[in-house]
């Protein structure tokens, strides 16, 4: 697929440099199709019979099997959720932890991972990460580290200012259970999730998918608790009586997905070409540079996707003006910054709209 090809696929980027995969991908006109088509079947065909629990359970294992691969792990450590919020707290929900326990997490957090974490009872230990560098950030964290720390509780990529966190570097010099969310992260940079215990997706983002559909890697199915069983949790149940849970992490999928959004996001998935990450590398990068001429740039260099730069005046007003002129782009809440998505289908052409508006 060539770059022309790939912004072809996107009837959006005809009309506006829409920069907003960190809040919602662009959508293909064929996982819009993808999701027509099954709704149109729906319609004509009905909801019901074999055929059609056959069909969505297919599409519940290649949605399933397309997140493994994505992650670099197997089906069998992969549930189906609707978002990341969904997946952090089935997470939280399945630990149980007491006041007595310690959760760290950061100040960069979006309410999706940090309305669980504090919802979750367990006390919280906040690192402030939110003006630092990603090594800085990785130090904060580690301090806050306490012989009463039971899990920490991270983004890969902080969607205020940007920043990658190596995670991977803090899974191993701490040793503890980590819950990273990888909302600004799956899609935008090659995830693999190694040594790491829990994962979040959301697939509405850097994956382009439809809205309300993600997915959680789950490393050790048996030492986390189902709190919330769905019907896709169950191996086998006797009224009244046993309920032995399914082998894998399908036990936490978080219970039905509209059929169409399973296959609308399969085939966003199956869009991506395999030049993805590099390009995205390169177009945030550009990005970072050419905004760096106008304006106070916050994202250090080589993260991900998101590039965050300080606007003159009111961020809120600036993204609103910059939106009538064909800019999408949205302000961080409660700081002062605008925040800019460079995906594999930005242009330059995106990017110098940008610089020139702001
Ligand atoms: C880092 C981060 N976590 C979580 C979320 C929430 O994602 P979802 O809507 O998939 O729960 C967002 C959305 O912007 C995000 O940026």
């Amino acid at each position: 697929m060539t770059f022309e090809e790939a912004r072809a696929l996107f009837p959006v980027l005809e009309r506006v440099a829409y920069l907003n995969a960190g809040m919602f991908g662009p959508l293909a006109r064929a996982t819009a199709d993808a999701v027509a088509e099954q709704l149109r079947r729906d319609v004509k065909q009905g909801r019901g019979g074999k055929p059609y629990a056959d069909d969505m359970l297919a599409a519940r294992a290649a949605l399933r099997a397309a997140m493994a691969e994505l992650l670099a792990t197997t089906p069998d450590h992969v549930a189906l959720a609707s978002s990341t919020t969904d997946g952090c707290n089935i997470v939280l929900g399945g630990l149980g932890l007491q006041p007595e326990e310690e959760i760290v997490t950061t100040d960069a957090e979006h309410f999706g991972l940090a309305g669980p974490v504090f919802a979750s009872g367990a006390t919280v230990r906040v690192a402030r990460v939110q003006e630092l560098g990603p090594e800085e950030a990785l130090e904060a964290i580690v301090a806050e580290v306490t012989p009463r720390t039971r899990l920490l509780a991270v983004s890969h990529v902080l969607w205020t200012n940007g920043v990658a966190l190596d995670v991977h570097a803090l899974k191993e010099r701490t040793g503890l259970p980590i819950l990273v969310d990888g909302a600004q992260s799956a899609g935008a940079i090659p995830v693999e999730v190694g040594s790491l215990d829990y994962y979040t997706v959301s697939g509405q983002k850097w994956l382009c998918g439809p809205d309300s559909t993600g997915a959680l890697y789950v490393a050790d199915v048996e030492a986390l608790c189902v709190a919330r069983p769905s019907y896709f949790a169950q191996l086998s149940f006797e009224p009244g009586g046993k309920y032995v849970p399914r082998p894998g992490a399908q036990r936490f999928d978080s219970g039905w997905m509209r059929v169409s959004a399973l296959k609308g996001l399969a085939t966003a998935i199956g869009l991506a070409p395999e030049w993805r990450f590099a390009r995205m590398r390169e177009t945030a990068a550009y990005c970072r540079d050419a905004l760096a001429g106008r304006v106070q740039v916050v994202t250090p260099p080589d993260q991900a996707g998101l590039v965050t730069f300080l606007p003159e005046g009111n961020p809120e007003k600036v993204a609103a003006r910059l939106f009538g002129e064909g800019v999408v782009v949205r302000n961080v809440p409660r700081t002062p910054w605008v925040r800019a998505s460079c995906g594999w289908w930005t242009s330059d052409e995106d990017v110098e709209r940008l610089v020139s508006a702001v």
